[in-house]
């Protein structure tokens, strides 16, 4: 049987990974500023998060939702404490869509409304209302479209508050930093504004902190640095730093009921377990403080380098935008350099290491940076 060939790969086969590096089949290391899409918090293969799976894995690996799994409860705990939000309702499910999906379906049976506000340049994920809600019509089938969705201008409070007036809104879905659509910053006072309407309208703020989350931004979660609260948070990508996990937490006022929401392997005990140890470590190694130092390093550093159009970002989460005749530059520090990095369209590279990243490394990345900007 063939693969279904959606992926445009790189030629690398990785083998082994530890912390902020990776090694390739062919011994080669490789400087990792990529985390799997920012999926990889705490560091590759951390001992404490390798010990606590296989731990569990020893004692039970999965039971589904119909019996007590304390786990959860434990994740919840850890989590209300980290993140600072330990009134909400923790819902577990796998990935990021999903975790979208599932609340933006909350707030329309909490509102009873329709409509979801959603930003250009979006990305939510790719299931049904998750793709809808994201700005890329290539990857929105037919059976996806629906005009329950409307897209705005970013940073638009005039638009906004237009959008308001005409449509009975259930909810605005708003990344705190844009990933996908190349590192855009959402402006504390554009955030706060959109609090401000979900109040007067009765509409609910969703936080897609699938990619901004957990930590990356210095913050627990970047939309933490505008001072606001949102109804609900979703989150993935860090939670398990690579183990499947994604969720959301709930604000006290809107209700659980049995079977409103529901998913065969959210909560199992082996991503509790893996969440738990990213907690942890998190916690221990003080890892979003080391997030906003490193990432402030960073972007102090990379802003003297020349040819930079601009640099976007807050604590490990960076988007470099070159010139076009530059663009050939993120496969050179690949190949020649042996560092990885993101991309966004067309022409940003992102930076979403892992939170634990050194300034020993970082500045290995500088290096290999300003070689290839003042050839
Ligand atoms: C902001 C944001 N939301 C949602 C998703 C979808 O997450 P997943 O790929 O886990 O479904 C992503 C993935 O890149 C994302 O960046």
């Amino acid at each position: 049987m063939k693969l279904f060939d959606v992926y445009p790969i790189n030629d690398i086969t990785i083998e082994k990974a530890a912390g902020s590096n990776v090694w390739d089949d062919k011994g080669t290391q490789y400087l990792d500023l990529y985390g799997g899409h920012a999926v990889i918090s705490i560091g590759h293969t951390h001992p404490h998060y390798v010990q606590r799976l296989t731990e569990q894995l020893h004692k039970v690996g999965f039971y589904s939702n119909s019996i007590k799994i304390p786990l959860q409860q434990q994740l919840a705990e850890k989590l209300g404490k980290v993140s600072g939000k330990g009134d909400y309702q923790l819902f577990l499910c796998n990935s990021g869509a999903e975790a979208n999906e599932n609340a933006l379906k909350l707030a329309s049976f909490h509102n009873g409304k329709k409509k979801v506000i959603a930003f250009r340049k979006s990305f939510h994920g790719r299931t049904s209302l998750a793709v809808a809600a994201t700005d890329n019509p290539k990857i929105v089938a037919p059976v996806n479209e629906t005009d329950n969705v409307v897209f705005l201008p970013w940073e638009d409070q005039q638009a906004l508050e237009a959008a308001f007036r005409q449509h009975a809104v259930s909810s605005v879905i708003i990344e705190g930093i844009q990933g996908v659509g190349g590192i855009n910053v959402a402006s504390e006072s554009f955030l706060r504004r959109i609090r401000s309407l979900c109040d007067t309208h009765n509409a609910v703020f969703i936080a897609d902190s699938v990619q901004c989350g957990y930590g990356r931004s210095g913050k627990f979660f970047s939309h933490d640095h505008a001072g606001v609260n949102a109804d609900i948070y979703t989150m993935a990508k860090g939670m398990g730093n690579g183990f499947p996990i994604g969720g959301i937490i709930i604000a006290p006022h809107i209700q659980a009921s049995y079977g409103l929401l529901g998913t065969t392997f959210g909560g199992n005990h082996l991503a509790c377990a893996a969440a738990l140890a990213v907690l942890e470590v998190i916690e221990q190694e003080q890892l979003i403080q080391n997030a906003q130092q490193v990432g402030n390093y960073l972007m102090t550093q990379l802003a003297t380098l020349p040819h930079i159009k601009e640099v976007r970002g807050r604590g490990l989460m960076i988007g470099i935008e070159l010139p076009e005749a530059l663009n050939h530059i993120r496969k050179e520090l690949l190949f020649k350099h042996k560092i990885f990095t993101g991309e966004a369209k067309p022409n940003v590279i992102r930076l979403l290491p892992s939170l634990a990243l050194t300034q020993l490394q970082a500045d290995q990345f500088l290096a290999a940076f300003r070689e290839e900007l003042t050839k």
